[in-house]
């Protein structure tokens, strides 16, 4: 029905999700293509709560992922992420027991009563216990002695897990039983962190405290580093995204990798993921740039029937009837996103892809029906770009974004002066060489066809820890969130209305007709 002149004119112009995207059904829009309307507002940036939940048993603090890329993604980057309330999804261009090892890293960052500490017998040589810590990639050198009943035999201190001492025997190095100080798990009641923060603070230097039984068989460990970051994080605005035994979250990503014969190679992909599992991982990412086929949605099968409650991110895909298909397979948490990439060329290369923006909203149609969640993987470039994205996804993948943190694997380089590092597409031919080749639906090993790239090799600025990268996003959703008057993220969806932005407006929406003298940021 055309406006009349008596309609309120914020409802004519400014439109909700539904009217704004099926009355531009003939456009493809994306993020600088839209803008948000202002809402009346009773509520202050600092009151919004970011948490999101992906899944029943997956909750996020920060509506933030960090892209299966690898050179994003590593357990640095990921306990980073998740220090900070969000996830990070290690890739798996690497040897799948180097991203098990990744995922421990994560997983034994920070705890606080670790309930089923590493430990080494009284005969192991140092030398083996060495070889374990390089395997097994722990960040830690100390450990309990246990004998082979479980009761403890004294405390293997990391100052004399040296190569120096690698022929000596644990029993000849080992701190004995009667100078190591203990609790009882009776002794630690309901409050195991407040009773360790008072014994740390009693026995001056001590930096373990290890939890005993009646028969003195070990029964946990915990750290005066990790009490301490609890006890401050307490205090946190935005708490670290941790799992039901208070470890650190992590994602890992997995491919539908293929045997001999083309077929999806079942046993190798529940063999990875198991072990995935085993280490704690909280939820797996089964990332291609084709999310909406048979390899995908096979894996997907597969994986839901042997691990019925393990959260499951599938994709990607940019159709209402992609998020059908992963969802029906047994996909939790679904991404969206086709070439939106900042390192990505699949719309130059294949001609495919959808704008941002308006794919988001197709699957959201399709995702509210499925109930499941959806992240918008691929694109973001300001925390303006999340706070649209979050009218309706209920999370952002990022890679750009992250790919110049100190934390990311990207190696650094010095050009005129300035610090860069190495930020490069999983569909580039050097990512696909090492190993991301499945994901874009190649294989390495044949060297007979040409594989063409979807993604480039690239540089990003350097900058800096995560933590302020972060809190530079953090603090630009809550500000959209404040001018929406949207307490939570589910208020953000519901309340938003989107106006077209013309080229003049998109060049208005940027700082202009000044010569800048600091960046923004
Ligand atoms: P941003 O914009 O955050 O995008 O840098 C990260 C996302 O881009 C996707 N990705 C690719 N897409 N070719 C593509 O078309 C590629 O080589 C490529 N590598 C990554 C991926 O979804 C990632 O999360």
């Amino acid at each position: 029905m055309p406006a009349t002149l008596n309609s309120n004119p914020d409802e004519i112009f400014y439109r909700g999700a539904d009217s704004f995207f099926t009355s531009n059904s003939e456009v493809g829009l994306t993020f600088d293509d839209v803008t948000l309307a202002t809402l009346y507002s009773d509520i202050l940036p600092s009151q919004t709560h970011l948490d999101s939940r992906l899944t029943d048993s997956l909750q996020l603090n920060i509506p933030v992922v960090s892209a299966d890329m690898d050179t994003v993604t590593e357990s640095r980057l990921a306990i980073a992420m998740a220090l900070n309330g969000g996830l990070g999804l290690i890739h798996y261009n690497m040897p799948e027991r180097e991203q098990l090892g990744e995922v421990s890293r994560v997983k034994y960052h920070v705890q606080g009563l670790i309930q089923d500490p590493i430990k080494v017998t009284p005969d192991q040589l140092i030398g083996d216990v060495l070889k374990f810590i390089e395997e097994k990639k722990f960040g830690f050198s100390t450990f309990p002695v246990v004998d082979e009943k479980g009761r403890l035999v004294g405390l293997l201190s990391g100052h004399v897990v040296k190569p120096r001492y690698a022929a000596k025997r644990v029993a000849e190095a080992l701190t004995p039983r009667s100078q190591v100080k203990t609790v009882t798990r009776k002794e630690l009641g309901d409050d195991p962190i407040a009773i360790a923060d008072k014994f740390f603070t009693e026995y001056v230097g001590i930096h373990k405290l290890l939890v005993v039984d009646d028969d003195d068989r070990l029964h946990g460990l915990i750290t005066m580093s990790d009490v301490e970051k609890i006890t401050q994080e307490r205090k946190a605005q935005f708490k670290p995204a941790r799992d039901a035994q208070f470890r650190l979250i992590c994602g890992a990503a997995v491919s539908a990798t293929r045997n001999a014969f083309g077929e999806l190679d079942r046993e190798r992909v529940l063999n990875h993921v198991g072990a995935l599992v085993e280490r704690g991982v909280d939820v797996v990412a089964v990332s291609t740039a084709h999310g909406h086929s048979k390899g995908v949605g096979d894996t997907v099968k597969v994986l839901r029937a042997a691990f019925p409650e393990l959260p499951i991110i599938a994709g990607n895909v940019t159709s209402a009837a992609g998020v059908v298909y992963l969802a029906d397979c047994g996909a939790n948490i679904i991404k969206v996103g086709q070439g939106p990439g900042s390192i990505c060329t699949t719309r130059l290369v294949a001609g495919v892809g959808i704008p941002q923006m308006t794919a988001l909203y197709v699957c959201s149609k399709a995702a509210a029906d499925k109930k499941v969640s959806i992240l918008a993987d691929g694109g973001i470039t300001k925390s303006g770009d999340i706070v649209k994205a979050l009218t309706l996804a209920q999370g952002v993948i990022c890679g750009g974004m992250f790919a110049g943190c100190t934390e990311s694997p990207g190696e650094v380089v010095e050009i005129g002066g300035k610090l860069y590092k190495q930020y490069r597409g999983m569909g580039s031919l050097s990512a696909m060489n090492a190993g991301s080749a499945a994901r874009y639906g190649h294989d390495k090993r044949d060297t007979t066809r040409k594989m063409a790239a979807e993604g480039v090799e690239a540089l990003k600025e350097e900058s800096g820890p995560v933590d302020r990268v972060l809190a530079n996003l953090i603090g630009g959703i809550q500000s959209g969130m404040g001018y929406l008057g949207a307490e939570y993220l589910e208020q953000l969806r519901a309340k938003a209305r989107y106006i077209r932005v013309s080229p003049a407006g998109q060049r208005e929406a940027a700082p202009h007709d000044v010569v800048e003298l600091k960046t923004r940021n």
